[in-house]
């Protein structure tokens, strides 16, 4: 993690009373950095924020959207909770793996998209949902997943 980093998540640290609130926007700032959170990364986090190493690692094995491995310059992620469920969500991401070649957990061969399910995107009552990077789309079809896709290639 470069001293730029360090220095944001000094800075975010700094606004809350305790260091702890400050973990999560920090781990968003390494992962935007390192592009996913390897053990090196969460113990500089760890070390910047002056927390245990423990608790770094089991708050971002917690949340989907933290990457503990190397992902694509796309990540995908569906949809599968209930609104969803109920809205179609398993034809868009059949459709999505035969579009990408790829099943969930997976990056396609040229790096360029990984694919995720998600629990919730918050976007219940327009399911179902999907995210690719921070654009949320709602109500996809199956038809729309590889004219959404090719915006990204
Ligand atoms: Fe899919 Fe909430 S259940 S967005």
């Amino acid at each position: 993690m470069t001293e730029r980093a360090r220095e944001e998540i000094r800075r975010l640290a700094g606004l809350y009373e305790h260091r702890q609130s400050a973990l999560l926007p920090a781990l968003f700032v390494a992962q935007q950095e390192a592009g996913y959170l390897s053990p090196e990364v969460l113990e500089s986090v760890a070390e910047t924020l002056e927390l245990p190493l423990t608790e770094v690692t089991s708050v971002a094995s917690f949340y989907g959207l933290f990457y503990l491995e190397p992902v694509g310059r796309h990540v995908v992620h569906v949809c599968t909770n209930l609104s969803c469920m109920l809205n179609g969500c398993q034809r868009v991401l059949s459709r999505m793996q035969e579009v990408m070649g790829v099943r969930p957990g997976e990056t396609t061969p040229d790096g360029r998209f990984s694919l995720r399910t998600a629990e919730c995107l918050g976007a219940c009552e327009e399911a179902p949902a999907v995210l690719v990077d921070e654009d949320r789309w709602a109500a996809v079809t199956p038809e729309e997943v590889e004219p959404l896709l090719d915006r990204y290639r």
